[in-house]
């Protein structure tokens, strides 16, 4: 089982259409799809689940979309909130909070407070995020500090990342049918395995989570290494 799992949600607007309805109904229902998938990772032993809300280049659709979508943010939170935090999950926002209005940082920060304290699964919305945003933010943050740069190992930059206190990204799964990671985790995602599926996001539950979890149960993780063979000690290895 993946200990952390991601989630492009993508394809609420294709549902919507298939539907004759408006986009925004795609993604009223798209976070139903959430509230179900967040208790199905939670009932399966996930511990971390970080999900594509919006992204940094998601301000291109039309102002009436964008809204919606802010406006849903607000709904979502009073209506799912103290179900959310009843059910154990502590609920962390990453991206960039300066470009939302007062009010949706205030749900976000609500959303943040009243869960701290919970320990069943870690629910990450990625909101105004965008995968090379955080490398330069990550960047900022370590020359604020300054890191000299001999000491900017890997290590220390992805201290400075979003989720940094998350494991590295297991399971990286996009709905919608395409086959793109649309910066989202850019640097999180190196060694995570991929899944596409074509379902579509307000679709999404229990069943193609497992569709999911099975094809991931079935990859050889090498990391680079050969498997079954013993890696090398550090020293072993060539300096650099
Ligand atoms: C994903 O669904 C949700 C957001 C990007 C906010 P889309 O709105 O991208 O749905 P499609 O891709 O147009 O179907
Ligand atoms: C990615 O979906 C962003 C979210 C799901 C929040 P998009 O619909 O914005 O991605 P593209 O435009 O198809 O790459
Ligand atoms: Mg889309």
């Amino acid at each position: 089982m993946p200990r952390h799992v991601a989630i492009v949600m993508d394809g609420n607007g294709r549902w919507a259409k298939k539907r004759f309805l408006p986009r925004f109904v795609g993604h009223k229902q798209g976070v139903d799809a959430l509230v179900d998938t967040v208790r199905a990772c939670a009932d399966r032993g996930i511990e971390y689940l970080t999900v594509f809300a919006f992204s940094s280049e998601n301000w291109k659709r039309p102002e009436e979309e964008v809204s919606g979508l802010m406006g849903l943010v607000l709904m979502a939170v009073s209506r799912y909130l103290a179900k959310l935090a009843r059910e154990g999950v502590r609920i962390h926002i990453v991206g960039d909070r300066e470009a939302v209005s007062e009010q949706v940082r205030a749900a976000w920060d609500q959303a943040e407070s009243s869960t701290a304290h919970n320990t069943r699964i870690t629910l990450s919305v990625a909101f105004n995020y965008g995968g090379r945003w955080d490398v330069v933010q990550a960047c900022r943050r370590a020359m604020v500090d300054g890191v000299p740069p001999e000491q900017l190992t890997e290590e220390r930059l992805g201290s400075y990342m979003a989720l940094s206190d998350a494991p590295d990204l297991d399971l990286f799964i996009r709905t919608g049918g395409e086959v793109r990671i649309s910066n989202f985790l850019l640097w999180q995602s190196a060694y995570s395995e991929l899944h596409f599926t074509d379902c579509l996001w307000p679709d999404f539950g229990e069943a193609e989570l497992d569709v999911a979890l099975t094809s991931y149960a079935a990859r050889e993780r090498r990391f680079g290494g050969i498997q079954g063979a013993a890696p090398q000690t550090a020293a072993a290895l060539p300096a650099g």
